[in-house]
């Protein structure tokens, strides 16, 4: 048995709205271009399954899993656990991710994609908690600013679990 109580912290119709509000900067920001939407598993497979159903249908995807392990230091180190299939070079690149939180995992996968040949990388997440950055990293495209609390839902999780709730929750040990 799990003891957790999940306080709402965003419900689920306010998450569509605003995925449906920056989907429409996104759009139009890209516009005539052909980027390449990468999401980054496992968490954001939920935010992006949403995003790209606003998006033109044309726009191809593809998925990277990594893990970050941050030691002793202020700075993580992440590894690719698996690639995407997609040569990058020449590409425009839009990562999406669950949630930046030290930026470590988006400053790695950003630089990542320039070195090898994208002509260019943006992001876009469904939360920021900006005040736990570690690492200087932009975000171009965010749904929701949040404090730094655990969060479960909408693909985020707490030892693989709650990725199927479909609101943004805090997660409260009892
Ligand atoms: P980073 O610290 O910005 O590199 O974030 C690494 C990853 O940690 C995110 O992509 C999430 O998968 C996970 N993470 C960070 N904060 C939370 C949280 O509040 N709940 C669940 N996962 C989180
Ligand atoms: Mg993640």
């Amino acid at each position: 048995m799990n003891s957790h109580k999940i306080k709402t912290l965003i419900t689920k119709e306010r998450i569509q709205e605003r995925i449906a509000e920056l989907s429409k900067e996104i759009q139009k920001d890209f516009e005539g271009r052909d980027p390449l939407i990468v999401s980054i598993l496992k968490g954001s497979f939920v935010f992006c399954s949403d995003l790209i159903r606003h998006l033109n249908p044309e726009y191809k995807v593809d998925f990277i899993m990594v893990k970050s392990y941050i030691g002793t230091q202020s700075s993580g180190e992440v590894k690719i656990i698996s690639d995407v299939k997609t040569n990058i070079e020449g590409k425009d690149i839009l990562i999406v991710d669950d949630i930046a939180d030290t930026g470590v995992t988006i400053d790695f996968l950003r630089k990542t994609f320039l070195e090898r040949g994208a002509s260019s990388v943006k992001v876009c997440v469904l939360l920021d908690k900006k005040d736990r950055r570690v690492v200087d990293t932009s975000v171009e495209y965010k749904c929701f600013d949040i404090p730094n609390y655990f969060i479960v839902g909408f693909g985020l999780d707490y030892n693989d679990l709650y990725r199927g709730l479909p609101f943004v929750g805090i997660l409260e040990q009892i």
